[in-house]
Formats: structure tokens, sequence, C-alpha cells
């Protein structure tokens, strides 16, 4: 087991640390096969893995490797064809769509790169979000949304819309957004392609910052290089299957 449960991070009110999970992820034999009409697409194939908690993943590999395949099984965005998936003490193949709901909604946070703000709220609003779906109430949740922004350095953007903001600034919108329900994972996919090179580094920073010091499991696809300085692990795709 990685991590020491001795060793008590600074952890900011806005944060809490995830459940301490032994196995963050434990895939075995994982594949989703698309089917199109009578045509048959892999996505992923047969993929066994085992990631301990607190690392931070780097997913490598061309486009069309399966890398946004995987994050979204991962994400309990989509059903995977066969194999098994655990996820932080979830079994994805057995749960059924009400607990794959409040999976998505309080065990893992996504971020993708195209942001997938909502255009029409504020930044504060956005972020809050989650915890609004998840039964919570706007007053209660604030405080801690502005805690988040604080920290992401959007401070003065709360009440802007996104269209308003840089990329950098949506992006880091979205991961406040994405931890806003204290997940004990965060997926991101492709976080910095739509990002220059500098607000792509911060994007990174942040994410390397959230594994080291708040101590949750990153999962990140990424073509960037900028990554591989703060992996722990890194896979390799090609063809749907892991070949490093
Ligand atoms: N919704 C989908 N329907 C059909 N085929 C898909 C779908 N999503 C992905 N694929 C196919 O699965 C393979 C892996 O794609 P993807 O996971 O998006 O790769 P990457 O993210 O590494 O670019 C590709 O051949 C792609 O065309
Ligand atoms: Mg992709």
């Amino acid at each position: 087991m990685e991590s020491n449960p001795s060793i008590k991070p600074h952890v900011p009110t806005a944060t809490a640390l995830p459940h301490e999970n032994p196995e963050s992820i434990q895939a075995r034999g994982l594949t989703r096969i698309y089917q199109i009409g009578t045509v048959q697409v892999t996505g992923i194939r047969d993929i066994d893995l085992t990631v301990p908690s607190g690392q931070l993943v780097v997913l490598k590999g061309d486009s069309g490797s399966g890398k946004s395949t995987l994050l979204s099984l991962l994400a309990g965005l989509d059903r995977l064809t066969a194999g098994q998936l655990t996820v932080a003490g979830h079994d994805l193949e057995r749960c059924s769509e009400t607990e794959l709901t409040e999976f998505r909604r309080n065990t893992v946070g996504v971020i993708f790169q195209a942001f997938n703000l909502l255009p029409t709220l504020s930044v504060l609003e956005n972020v809050c979000l989650p915890a609004l779906l998840a039964g919570r109430a706007y007053y209660q949740v604030r405080p801690k949304a502005k805690a988040l922004l604080e920290w992401l350095g959007l401070t003065k953007r709360i009440d802007h819309q996104p269209h308003q903001l840089s990329g950098g600034e949506m992006q880091r919108t979205a991961i406040a957004r994405a931890l806003i329900n204290d997940p004990a994972m965060v997926l991101a996919d492709e976080p910095t392609g739509n990002l220059d090179s500098g607000n792509a580094g911060k994007v990174m920073a942040l994410l390397a910052d959230l594994n080291r010091r708040f101590r949750r499991t990153v999962v990140v696809a990424t073509h960037s290089n900028l990554a591989d300085a703060h992996a722990t692990m890194m896979l390799r795709l090609k063809d749907g299957r892991v070949v490093s």
C-alpha cells in the first residue's frame, strides 16, 4: 500500500481526504467493443490493470488507441462489454444504473478537453452544480466552491460566465467542479488539449498537486509530455491494448 495514514497532508477547507482504498482500479480482461450496425469496432480489448490508490497515472497512445474509452469506463460514463472493473471499491460491472449515477456523482471527478461548462451559469454556479445534483443546498455548498476557486486563482471570476474566461480559466473552473463532491479519483481526458503551453503547464501542475498534496488518484490521458515528470505510473495503449 502506497499511502501512509499517519502522514496528514495539509488539507484546505475545500477538500477532505478520500476514502483510502488499497486499490483504486482493478481491471481484468476489460473490453469495450462498439457495435455500429453490423460492424464491431474495438475500443479497448482485454486490459488487465491494477492501480494502487494515490497514483498519478499518465495514459499515452496514438489517437484511436483507446484512451478515452478506458477513461469513460473508469468514470462510469460507459458500460464494459466484457471483463471486470472495480473502481474505488465499486464493481462497475454489477452495479445498477442508480448506483452508477451515485458513483459518477460522488466517487469520480471528470475533466474534459472541451471543459464542458454550462454557458448560462456563472463560474460559481458551474462549480456548485454537481453538489446541487447530489441533493445539497446552494448556501451550504457555496463556501466550499469559493474556497476551491480561491485555491485555483479564480476568486475574481466567480460571477463571470464561461464565455468571459480564458481557456486556462475555463479548465480551472472545470477542475473546481470536478472536486466539489470530494471524489476519491480524478479522471482527465486531454485536459490541456485546448490550452497554450503556459496554461497547460499550470493545469498539469494542479493535477500533480491534487495527487501529491491531497492524495487523489489521478488518471490523465494526454499527448503532452508536460505530465511525464509528475507520473507515478505510465501506461501506453496501442490498438486498445496496454503495450507498456
Ligand atoms: N462511440 C463510439 N462509437 C464507435 N467507435 C468508437 C466510439 N468511441 C470510440 N470509438 C473507437 O474506439 C477506438 C478507440 O477510440 P478512443 O477511445 O476515442 O481513442 P483515443 O482516446 O485514444 O483517441 C477508435 O477506433 C474509435 O474509433
Ligand atoms: Mg481521446
